[in-house]
């Protein structure tokens, strides 16, 4: 970052503005609207100009600067044609370590103005830190067209209800998401169409229901559990409602195969933590997991259980509702992209085709005793896909078993390391040859295996921009 950004209380404070043209009545329009008192020194200036420094008990000194203007100001704003004078003022400003702006020239300035947006009493700020004007101007309009009117209005109608809101609701997070609920719901809404009183009294409606149900919660401090699927990496195929929920919970529990860039649309203060494997790779054992989900919801709190890809495909996501369900604690379940959809499709590789494959299993390649413990004839047949989670470190035991079962050895099969992600990479190869291939490459988990005759069409479907490894 090249500047803090930061909001200046300028109001009933002097400010000087040395110019007194175009760009300078600029600044004296935005100095009035933050409250300044504008002191303006300049041989000549523009009428609109001197009558600011009138309307806001300001001062207009009608001749060249001089480095006693620079006693008692607030801040220094160089709006001079002459670039040697706007110099000089920099300099002497600095020294006094008074901010100064020169206008268009940073390297003079010790603050920039930014460009804004202003829906009073919200002011958003955009600067490119003086790189590319054109660039803030292509911005400012992007957040004009998406930013509504209204939000001004909505902005001192919560605020005008602070006090009532704090003193209903006790508890600190309920606060939070009743605010929430609230600037994406109805009122919020109303008061875009226009219909001040009509939120007013939804606003009212909806605090009581609220604040009802926080005296309901202070006596039954029961809270809830959210299993929810988080997909296999690529933040955009999250659902709406784990976005949702992600910026709703007051806890998370998460797993090694959740991204990084997936936790970092989490809430940012729910207290987040991880449940996955940890450095000396020994996993939280599942049984902790189920009895943490426990403690928490029976401290009231929302608590979101977050895995990769889809909770219910060899995610346990069972077991842990069941002993949700036996302590009597209220779940929600919300599926996610299964690594499965998610790798099949960003590799190019449709799962079922009419041509190729009238059906697909997904199946573990964990190993049970040292030895994937699955139906190998069932497995071996023609006109199907395979899709093996968790197969990589079995996949030499399963290519032979499958061979040994009746499966032709050039079957084509792919090994997708890293899915969706852009990190993503690929090896293809036939079933006698894909241990060797996939060594060759080195890679790691997480790796979802495919096996079947679609495998092959990934050589005229592959669209993701990742690499044949
Ligand atoms: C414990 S299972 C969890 C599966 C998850 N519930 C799902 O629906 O994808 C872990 C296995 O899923 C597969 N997997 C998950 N995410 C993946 C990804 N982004 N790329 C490749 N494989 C992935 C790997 O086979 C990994 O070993």
């Amino acid at each position: 970052m090249d500047f803090l950004p930061i909001f200046f209380d300028v109001r009933g404070k002097p400010c000087l503005l040395v110019g007194g043209g175009e760009v300078a009545a600029r600044k004296a329009a935005l100095l009035n609207r933050a409250g300044a008192r504008i002191t303006v020194v300049a041989p000549e200036a523009r009428e609109d100009v001197i009558a600011l420094t009138v309307s806001t008990e300001g001062e207009y000194h009608q001749r060249e600067f001089q480095p006693s203007d620079l006693d008692n100001v607030y801040l220094v704003i160089a709006a001079t044609s002459d670039s040697a004078v706007n110099a000089r003022i920099s300099e002497l400003a600095d020294a006094r370590k008074l901010p100064v702006n020169v206008v268009d020239q940073p390297s003079l300035c010790q603050f920039i103005v930014p460009a804004i947006v202003e829906r009073a009493p919200i002011t958003i700020a955009i600067s490119t830190g003086g790189n590319s004007p054109v660039l803030t101007r292509e911005l400012k309009e992007r957040i004009e067209m998406a930013v509504p009117r209204g939000y001004g209005d909505f902005a001192r109608l919560l605020g005008s209800w602070r006090d009532e809101v704090k003193s209903a609701i006790a508890d600190d997070q309920q606060r939070t998401r009743f605010w929430e609920s609230l600037i994406k719901g109805e009122v919020a809404s109303l008061v875009f169409q226009g219909k001040t009183e009509q939120a007013q009294t939804t606003f009212r409606e909806q605090l009581q229901a609220v604040s009802h149900e926080a005296d309901k919660h202070r006596q039954d401090k029961t809270g809830e559990v959210w299993l929810v699927g988080a997909g296999p990496g690529d933040p955009e195929l999250l659902t709406l409602k784990a976005l949702r929920l992600m910026y709703a919970a007051d806890i998370v529990l998460y797993d090694r195969l959740v991204s990084d860039e997936i936790m970092t649309m989490v809430r940012p203060d729910a207290e987040k933590v991880f449940v996955g494997k940890e450095a000396k790779h020994h996993p939280v054992p599942q049984e902790q997991i189920n009895q943490k989900l426990v403690h928490y919801a029976r401290q009231g709190l929302k608590v979101l259980r977050l895995k990769g890809g889809d909770p219910f495909i060899f995610g346990r996501g069972g077991e842990e509702i069941e002993e949700l369900a036996e302590a009597g604690i209220p779940f929600q379940v919300v599926p996610g992209i299964t690594s499965a959809s998610g790798c099949s499709a960003y590799a190019g590789i449709p799962l079922t085709h009419r041509d190729y494959s009238q059906s697909v299993r997904f199946v573990t390649g964990h190993l049970k005793d040292d030895r994937p413990d699955l139906d190998w004839n069932m497995l071996a047949k023609e006109q199907q896909t395979l899709v093996i989670y968790m197969g990589l470190m079995a996949l030499p035991v399963i290519s032979s078993k499958l061979i040994d079962h009746g499966m032709r050895a050039d079957m084509p099969v792919a090994v997708v390391e890293q899915g969706t992600r852009a990190n993503q990479r690929v090896v293809t190869a036939t079933l006698q040859d894909i241990d060797k291939a996939v060594s060759a490459a080195a890679l790691k988990a997480p790796a979802l295996i495919i096996v079947g005759a679609v495998v092959k069409l990934r050589k005229t479907l592959a669209w993701f921009g990742d690499q044949e490894a």
